[in-house]
């Protein structure tokens, strides 16, 4: 059997055994972790309040409209409402992201903003208080304006100005056991820089992502390895957030079975293979590709000491998955190299699949897919789920999340019991009804909704959270 072959009998053996699964019985381990997750900029408001900076996403709304004033869910003053929803729903693990413009407001570590590091330090108080483990990630996509203007992500630069940011966090927040150093670099670079769908919005296509991507990669590796230095007796555990989308190929061919092995490599082991292959580097894939175009140098080379340096700097593989694609072999002739050209697909939806309201395809059968890869590929590592979740209408009467929840769960209690894949946690996405970056509050990802109308957007629990809470207490799919 070739890799390819192999990997597309796991494709329909796992799809198999799900259907012929039934999980629902079944308990979770005793210390797996249930949680729920946010980020600073979709959920706190107060953006020029008590001295935060300008950053991307500030400068990107303000170019759109004056007139906001508070981008999100007010959880900067609100957040020990937040903090007891979390409890209420007895989940122990709560994961948030600092705003870098919060605490440093220039976006260097000339001035740092006190009343910044004390919201953070009152909040993992309050967290801690009420037996919450807080699961910190220090950069959810929200960079600083001004370093954004010195080439952000695509200057290397960037590696040192986030150490210096994540130096003043590690000596600030010294009780936090679960650092993220980043959220979903696939995300930063393909949105900010290759497709301009997030911020800031530059679309170099196989260029700035693949620039992007290795800037990351050593900034990731960078703070890992600083606070192994500097903080040795904290005992924290550190790993940066991949997303990841499940890919199927559209026939049994090799072109279309290879095809969804190279999209997975391309968009998730483009940053996992650095970190967790034994080898380090970029996927073989990509490097092969990429060196066959005619503008072989789009993709930085590592060399041996970056390769040794970014190799082995994560204590465990967190993934964030919320859906699949089909995938079928198709050749871009274009004389202009770009990621798409690269990727060598067509990229599509089977109509079969229902769909959350933002159009990701859900296919909770995938999500086992995708850990027993992650199993066979990267030497078992301890995987968090540190991402999941679906959008729909905002309605309180939210089967459609409570089925989603469900079915998910169900696929990773058969990965764990049935294939022996090391998963400890889950964290969905999300707490609350946010703002959910250019798709604005028209999208809804929360187990609560937030009336916006309100004066204190007061938060209103959907069905979901109950269900949520179920689970957290039982251990198990309460049917
Ligand atoms: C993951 C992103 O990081 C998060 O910010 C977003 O809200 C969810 N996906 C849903 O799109």
């Amino acid at each position: 059997f070739s890799k390819s072959s192999l990997l597309f009998l796991l494709h329909v053996t796992f799809h198999f055994n799900t259907i012929n699964g039934g999980a629902t019985d079944k308990q979770f381990p005793e210390n797996f972790m249930f949680g729920v997750g946010s980020s600073a900029y979709q959920t706190e408001g107060s953006w020029s309040d008590d001295g935060r900076g300008e950053n991307i996403w500030d400068h990107y709304i303000s170019s759109i409209s004056k007139n906001i004033t508070d981008i999100s869910n007010e959880s900067y003053n609100r957040f020990k409402d937040d903090v007891a929803l979390i409890a209420n729903m007895k989940l122990k693990f709560y994961k948030f992201s600092l705003s870098w413009s919060r605490i440093l407001p220039s976006g260097f570590n000339d001035s740092i903003n006190q009343i910044g590091i004390t919201y953070y330090k009152t909040l993992i108080e309050e967290l801690e208080r009420q037996d919450i483990t807080p699961i910190v990630t220090i950069y959810h996509w929200d960079l600083p304006q001004v370093i954004q203007e010195r080439g952000g992500w695509t200057n290397s630069s960037n590696i040192q100005y986030f150490v210096d940011y994540a130096r003043v966090v590690f000596e600030n927040f010294q009780t936090v056991k679960y650092w993220l150093t980043m959220h979903e670099p696939k995300q930063i670079c393909r949105g900010g820089y290759g497709d301009a769908s997030l911020a800031p919005f530059i679309s170099k296509s196989g260029v700035l992502d693949y620039q992007c991507a290795y800037v990351v990669l050593k900034a990731h590796a960078a703070v890992y390895r600083m606070y192994r230095a500097e903080f040795p007796n904290l005992g924290g555990k550190i790993s940066i957030a991949l997303d990841g989308s499940w890919s199927i190929p559209v026939t049994n061919s090799r072109n279309d079975n290879t095809a969804a092995i190279r999209r997975t490599a391309f968009e998730f082991g483009l940053y996992a293979d650095p970190i967790f292959r034994r080898n380090g580097n970029w996927p073989n894939t990509v490097r092969q590709i990429v060196n066959q175009s005619s503008d072989a140098n789009r993709l930085p080379v590592f060399d041996t000491k970056e390769i040794g340096e970014i190799r082995g700097t994560a204590d465990f593989m967190a993934l964030n998955y919320y859906e699949a694609r089909m995938v079928q072999y198709f050749r871009l002739n274009s004389s202009e190299p770009s990621y798409e050209q690269d990727l060598r697909m067509n990229i599509s939806k089977n109509s079969s699949w229902s769909e959350g309201a933002n159009g990701f395809a859900i296919v909770p059968w995938s999500i086992r897919s995708f850990l027993n890869y992650v199993k066979t590929e990267y030497r078992n590592p301890e995987i968090i789920i540190t991402g999941n979740g679906v959008a729909d209408d905002g309605s309180l009467h939210d089967s459609l999340r409570t089925n989603y929840i469900a079915d998910h769960l169900s696929n990773i209690l058969d990965a764990i019991h049935v294939d022996q894949v090391n998963v400890t946690g889950y964290i969905f996405w999300s707490l609350l009804d946010s703002f959910e970056w250019t798709d604005g509050y028209n999208i809804h990802f929360g187990l609560y909704s937030v009336d916006r109308n309100s004066i204190d957007k007061t938060r209103i629990a959907k069905d979901s959270s109950t269900f949520y809470q179920k689970v957290a207490t039982e251990f198990k799919i309460p049917f």
